[in-house]
């Protein structure tokens, strides 16, 4: 299929699909154990209705959003993806050259593929940092010091993952840390010649910010132990309040005392998220538990979304149950699968049309007026 007949985010996912060798796509298209948290998202967002109304004038659609004291283009930003340069080479750098070029925020992941200071330089301002605690605090303080320097000012501290999540593609195509070549990802790569040639051009992907500390680790609970730790806990969260002078969201909240808890911390933000149904399969899905999470923390701190969002009116459905700003992870990811920079900008570009066309049916010529009052009868019944 060519580019510019790609219709919606499902046909770049597609595109993606084919040029990709099965073990790579999977890594981001899949999701944990039966993936009934990763359909339910979407579908949960799908399931959220807004009532038109007309004879508005709409001619002039505003999707201008502030976040943590600047204004954005667009009110949603790119989610951190660790490793993306697996899916597709140089994927980090070329998503957060493209945030800073359409004014949309770029988290840059701390697993991601690219160092955080060149994602920094390459964001140009527009950058923010997300930190996984690793299990060893001299590692995360170095981490929190490199940002620092890069000069990111806010930090999304992710707090979903305790444990690597169960992914069972993952498993099936026996993905290991570090990445092994075994007959069947040759064979895979055999069958994906440009994909495979462009990854030899751009070298062997890896965690960048670890890089050195990963050569080093001789087992995968080493390996696990710097990237992330099980004894991450609200004293954890507490120190890293006292240590950050920035803006703090804490990323991956499901329950509203969780919220509340994190506001009464003094947190700046919280991202409603279930890591895009990658950590466990038997959660709720991010529509479901968004409304009566953004109802406690009523306006103490900014509310961000993400989980399923494949359509831009899923912004606009995320806006009216309570959200103040959303992430896309998957949506953006397959772009850049697709076809690179240009297939990156084409996901980008249906995201931002289906969101102006869904705000103007719906009457709502600028997206900071929707709100709860759009949503239908049903929903509302439903869901708040
Ligand atoms: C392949 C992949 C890697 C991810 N890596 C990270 C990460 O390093 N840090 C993080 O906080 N979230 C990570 N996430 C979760 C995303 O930030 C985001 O929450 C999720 O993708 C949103 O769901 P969506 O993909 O349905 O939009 C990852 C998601 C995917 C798909």
């Amino acid at each position: 299929m060519k580019l510019s007949r790609a219709a919606c985010i499902d046909d770049l996912r597609e595109m993606a699909r084919r040029r990709i060798p099965g073990f790579a796509f999977d890594l981001v298209d899949g999701g944990a154990e039966s993936e009934r948290n990763l359909r339910r998202n979407v579908e949960a967002f799908e399931e959220i209705e807004l009532t038109p109304r007309y004879m508005i004038d709409v001619a002039r659609i505003n999707t201008r959003m502030a976040l943590f004291g600047k204004t954005y283009d667009l009110p949603f930003g790119m989610a951190p993806i660790g490793v993306l340069n697996a899916f597709w080479p140089d994927a980090d750098l070329t998503l957060a050259r493209l945030c800073k070029k359409e004014n949309i925020p770029y988290v840059a992941s701390s697993a991601a593929s690219t160092a955080l200071e060149r994602l920094a330089e390459a964001a140009d301002g527009n950058g923010m940092f997300q930190l996984y605690v690793s299990g060893s605090d001299d590692v995360t303080e170095s981490l929190i010091s490199r940002a620092e320097s890069a000069q990111y000012d806010v930090l999304f501290v992710t707090a979903d993952v305790p444990a690597a999540g169960k992914r069972d593609r993952d498993i099936r195509n026996q993905l290991a840390v570090p990445f092994r070549f075994t007959p069947e990802v040759i064979a895979q790569c055999a069958c994906h010649p440009r994909w495979s040639l462009t990854s030899l051009r751009h070298g062997k992907p890896n965690v960048a910010n670890y890089a050195d500390l990963l050569q080093q680790a001789t087992s995968y609970a080493e390996v696990q132990k710097t990237l992330i730790t099980p004894s991450f806990s609200w004293e954890s969260l507490q120190k890293l309040r006292d240590r950050w002078r920035g803006k703090l969201v804490v990323k991956g909240i499901l329950h509203p005392e969780d919220a509340d808890r994190c506001a009464d911390m003094g947190c700046d933000g919280i991202v409603v998220s279930n890591h895009g149904g990658r950590q466990v399969a038997f959660g709720p899905s991010t529509a479901e538990v968004l409304p009566e999470i953004a109802e406690t923390v009523n306006k103490r701190m900014t509310v961000i979304v993400d989980s399923g969002i494949r359509r831009g009116a899923d912004i606009m459905r995320g806006k009216a149950l309570g959200a103040d700003f959303s992430l896309v992870g998957r949506a953006m990811a397959y772009g850049v699968g697709a076809a690179g920079r240009t297939g990156a900008e084409r996901a980008l570009e249906i995201l931002k049309l289906e969101l102006v066309r869904a705000l103007g049916q719906l009457g709502t010529p600028s997206i900071v007026q929707v709100g709860a009052e759009n949503l239908t009868d049903r929903t509302l019944r439903r869901h708040l």
